[in-house]
């Protein structure tokens, strides 16, 4: 067998492609800000805007249009403090926006992140102890309660970023106990402190004021660990998984669909968007990268990809 002669021909290799890419593997990720009429682009993530909620229809008519099938959503509220109130208030930002959004669309899943750090005063994932650290067991209430406000609002799936330990068995008691049995949760499961965040702390504001976030993000030097969390995530019942970053990570990736049976979601990051993105701008790239990116995620075995890339991707898909 020679692969030159299936190789010589283009419909060949289209017929013989192993991995594609489809608009319903993608979710795109929106960022909510206060007040109104506002859409202005981000200047660290070319082509992201902050919306304000009133601005949000055209957006989600956009996307309906090209056939994306669910958004996640980020808050950027006015007012901060020690116990990040506002993200589990019942008129917060998020909830505002998932309610303007359901009552604009019933084709697009709204799925939210569920942590403190846009919240809170210092910037943290959590609820600080007396000696300035994240307090786990504390903040696992929180989350529960900001979990809970989002599903009352009318989220069809929550997803905890913050990494703290037992989070989503206690999400899905307060869950179940409150009559939201049937809404999943997707599980930010293998986290990396990473430094392709960047980009996206300085659109959500949520960079922590002092101290970093090694205590409750992965390490990069491992993957095992990796490995571990997954496993206590599926087991507090998780229903999908998340790996974030994505495209530095596909080894974690890839032995995670070969270790669990489950539907795996990477995470397209921010930094990782944004360093494409100028090297597109800069000629230095072709944009034709962004598929490539993408179609690496699709391969190592991801099922579904959080990416800013979504909209683009999704005309390309079309032919445009
Ligand atoms: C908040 C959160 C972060 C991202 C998603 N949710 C930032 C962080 O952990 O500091 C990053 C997403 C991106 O970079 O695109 N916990
Ligand atoms: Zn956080």
């Amino acid at each position: 067998m020679r692969m030159r002669r299936i190789r010589n021909s283009k419909i060949l290799r289209e017929m013989t492609e192993e991995t594609n890419l489809s608009v319903s593997d993608f979710i795109y990720p929106l960022f909510v800000v206060e007040g109104s009429g506002i859409k202005e682009e981000i200047p660290s993530m070319p082509d992201v805007y902050h919306f304000s909620v009133d601005m949000l229809e055209k957006e989600i008519r956009e996307l309906e249009d090209l056939k994306i099938r669910a958004v996640i959503l980020f808050g950027i509220p006015d007012h901060k403090d020690e116990k990040g109130s506002c993200a589990y208030d019942e008129n917060g930002i998020i909830q505002r926006a998932i309610r303007k959004i359901k009552a604009i669309s019933t084709d697009i899943l709204v799925i939210t992140d569920v942590c403190m750090c846009e919240y809170t005063n210092h910037g943290h994932c959590g609820i600080l102890d007396k000696s300035g650290k994240v307090d786990n067991d504390t903040t696992i209430d929180y989350l529960a309660k900001i979990a809970l406000s989002h599903a009352k609002a009318g989220a069809d799936i929550v997803a905890p970023s913050d990494m703290m330990d037992f989070r989503v068995k206690k999400i899905r008691q307060v869950l179940d106990s409150n009559g939201y049995k049937d809404l999943p949760i997707m599980a930010y499961s293998a986290k990396y402190a990473s430094n392709y965040y960047g980009p996206f702390r300085e659109a959500a504001d949520s960079a922590p004021a002092f101290g970093d976030r090694k205590s409750y993000q992965m390490d990069y030097h491992n993957s095992d660990e990796a490995m571990r969390e997954i496993k206590l995530d599926l087991e507090e019942d998780a229903d999908f998984i998340i790996i974030k970053p994505a495209l530095a990570y596909l080894d974690i990736i890839s032995r995670a669909k070969e270790t669990f049976n489950t539907n795996i979601v990477a995470y397209n990051v921010s930094g990782e968007y944004s360093m494409i993105k100028n090297a597109i701008k800069c000629g230095l790239l072709n944009e034709d990268v962004i598929y490539e990116s993408l179609i690496s995620i699709k391969r190592a075995g991801a099922k579904l990809i959080i990416s800013y890339h979504a909209k683009e991707i999704a005309k390309k898909l079309r032919g445009e």
